[in-house]
């Protein structure tokens, strides 16, 4: 498989009897995929982010309780099993919400496509906003942090999405990529993705971002959320609420591309999202470390958030859509 071919069915897909994913692990020095046999061994790969980004990881338990089904495993455990691996992207919980009361592969698959459509349209919206703002600094230079590309959503891209199709509008002349501590979403899948893509792109430390904004060498921010609040708070990556705090000091937009997957109708704010902690070894063996894996960015950072739906601005109480099911 070549990197052009980052087909959504080469990032996961169900087949007789496994779910199979692209190990983002590996990437971008080996493109190996892994086998999981079981509802199990999903949430296995999830949990240790061989298959990872908020909308990909849905469609992964999605296919998960579709291969449950097949087998013939209870599939009350296997719901749970699948729902707990991660604990911050609602979209895992949304997706298997979807496909509970009839798991087939038809349901599950259906779901995936509708996930990159959603892509497709929020590109689409997310062009005419960074129009407006090309009309006064064309092309736009632009940044983005952990990786919010195929590779994140199952096929096309949420914020990178947007970032691709802006780009292929002519509205994009450069990428600021931050690296994205500690396990390097942005530098090793990102910046793979870019390269693939033929787009312009820089990686930078995660520590840079600010005096490139300070410099006026930073547009507009575009990022990616796992979980976004009824009043437009917005967890994502650790690390953004640092970027929209430095966007917000140098007045430039700060964009938030996600599908309404990812709201969470039960979380009025973000002080109701769960915060993932992971092992501190990801960040150090040696010494004590602390490694909380999203942060949350208050509304009254976040310019604008693009779903399938349209770009929403505050107050986002009213202006935020409802989390749109796949089957009505
Ligand atoms: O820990 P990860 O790599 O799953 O975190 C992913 C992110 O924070 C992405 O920015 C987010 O899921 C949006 S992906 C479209």
């Amino acid at each position: 498989m070549g990197r052009r071919d980052l087909t959504p069915e080469s990032i996961v897909r169900l087949e007789a009897d496994a779910v199979v994913v692209l190990d983002q692990r590996r990437l971008p020095d080996e493109e190996v995929e892994l086998r999981c046999a079981s509802a199990a061994e999903v949430a296995d790969a999830i949990r240790a982010l061989a298959i990872r980004g908020a909308p990909a990881i849905g469609v992964a338990a999605a296919y998960g309780l579709a291969l449950a089904a097949q087998q013939g495993k209870d599939l009350d455990a296997a719901y749970d099993m699948l729902a707990s691996s991660r604990p911050t992207a609602v979209n895992l919980r949304w997706a298997l919400d979807e496909v509970r009361d009839d798991p087939t592969p038809a349901r599950a698959r259906g779901l995936h496509e509708v996930e990159v459509e959603r892509c497709r349209s929020m590109g689409q919206n997310a062009v005419a906003l960074l129009a407006e703002r090309a009309a006064q600094a064309a092309p736009l230079h632009v940044l983005t942090h952990c990786n919010t590309g195929a590779l994140a959503t199952g096929g096309y891209g949420s914020a990178l999405g947007a970032i691709r199709t802006a780009w292929e509008a002519g509205l994009v002349g450069h990428v600021w990529v931050g690296e994205t501590r500690p396990l390097l979403q942005g530098a090793r899948l990102t910046a793979w993705e870019l390269e693939a893509l033929g787009i312009p792109f820089s990686v930078i430390v995660d520590g840079a971002a600010g005096s490139l904004m300070a410099a006026g060498d930073v547009d507009a921010v575009l990022t990616g959320a796992d979980r976004i609040a009824t009043n437009g708070d917005v967890a994502n990556k650790v690390g953004t609420y640092g970027l929209a705090v430095a966007a917000a000091r140098h007045e430039i937009p700060f964009h938030v591309v996600a599908p309404t997957s990812t709201l969470d109708p039960s979380a009025s704010t973000g002080g109701h999202i769960p915060i993932e902690e992971r092992d501190p070894a990801e960040i150090s063996t040696r010494f004590p470390a602390h490694n909380p894996a999203f942060d949350v960015t208050p509304a009254d950072l976040v310019s604008t958030i693009v779903t399938e739906e349209g770009v929403h601005r505050a107050p986002y109480e009213s202006s935020l859509p409802s989390p749109v099911r796949v089957v009505s």
